[in-house]
């Protein structure tokens, strides 16, 4: 018999953490589409999860249900200890958690360095405030950033006029900004060509070993989240069909026959 003494000799795993997050019940629907049916889904701290699925499985409303930016039908979300079923984004953004969305979310008008200043989460100061106000640690991080993304010769430049690939570094860096312990990423290389892909994956892998981030990342490069997960999470129809290590999701044959088959 294993005594509780020889247990807690035993190296500790991700999956013995209690979680950063803990999502329970989470159900969304537009109208009569019921996009997210009743999810369970846990993160560790510094877990890199990889969220997939086929297109309208749910992945980016159950997205928008964590990092609260669209109001759940039912369901709880405990996060970091504290129960954020009901707060709103920026309140969540708050607490720790950082995203960017399918669509990119960047102020293209702007330069690449004040983009990630208006990363960080700011109260009480309008837009202009909170350029001028940012203080030195602010600055420090910023730069610091940019220059882990390989942007400085770009600071000064339109956000508008980066490419594609370039764009969702810099939502990288703006959700960086506020040191976040959860980081979510919603196709995170859709429209980035493979050296950038590349570069993402060494970035994302980066700041997970550095800062101890977690990551949720939703993909349909299949390739590039079975090289950058701890676990995968398949979504179908708005339920969770499998959950798994990547080596245990490749080998399930109702995947392979619902989705990476395909
Ligand atoms: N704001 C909305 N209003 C109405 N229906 C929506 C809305 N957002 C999502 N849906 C619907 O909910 C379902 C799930 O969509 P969702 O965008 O979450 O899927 P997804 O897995 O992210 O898909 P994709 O891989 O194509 O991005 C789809 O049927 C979609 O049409
Ligand atoms: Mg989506």
């Amino acid at each position: 018999m294993t005594s509780s003494a020889q247990l807690s000799n035993q190296a500790t795993t991700i999956a013995d953490c209690p979680p950063l997050l803990r999502a329970r019940g989470i159900v969304k629907s537009f109208g009569g589409i019921r996009a997210v049916q009743g999810v369970d889904f846990d993160v560790a701290p510094g877990e890199i999860t990889g969220l997939v699925g086929p297109n309208g499985s749910g992945k980016s409303t159950l997205l928008s249900c964590l990092s609260r930016d669209i109001a759940m039908d039912s369901g709880s979300i405990l996060f970091n200890g504290a129960d954020i079923s009901k707060m709103r984004a920026m309140e969540a953004a708050r607490s720790g958690m950082g995203r960017t969305f399918q669509n990119v979310r960047i102020f293209p008008e702007m330069s690449v360095w004040e983009n990630a200043l208006m990363g960080r989460q700011w109260k009480g100061v309008g837009l202009r405030g909170l350029l001028s106000s940012a203080d030195d640690d602010t600055r420090r991080r910023a730069t610091d950033l940019i220059e882990l993304m390989r942007f400085p010769q770009l600071a000064h430049e339109y956000a508008g006029n980066l490419s594609g690939g370039q764009k969702r570094l810099l939502e990288l860096v703006m959700a960086m900004m506020s040191r976040p312990k959860l980081v979510m990423l919603d196709e995170a290389t859709s429209g980035v060509n493979p050296t950038l892909i590349e570069s993402l994956k060494q970035y994302v892998m980066g700041l997970n070993r550095d800062e101890g981030v977690a990551f949720i990342i939703v993909e349909h490069n299949i390739g590039f989240i079975f090289s950058v997960a701890d676990r995968i999470v398949v979504l179908d129809s708005g339920k969770i069909l499998a959950d798994g290590s990547p080596d245990e999701i490749r080998q399930n044959q109702e995947v392979i026959g619902a989705y990476l088959g395909a």
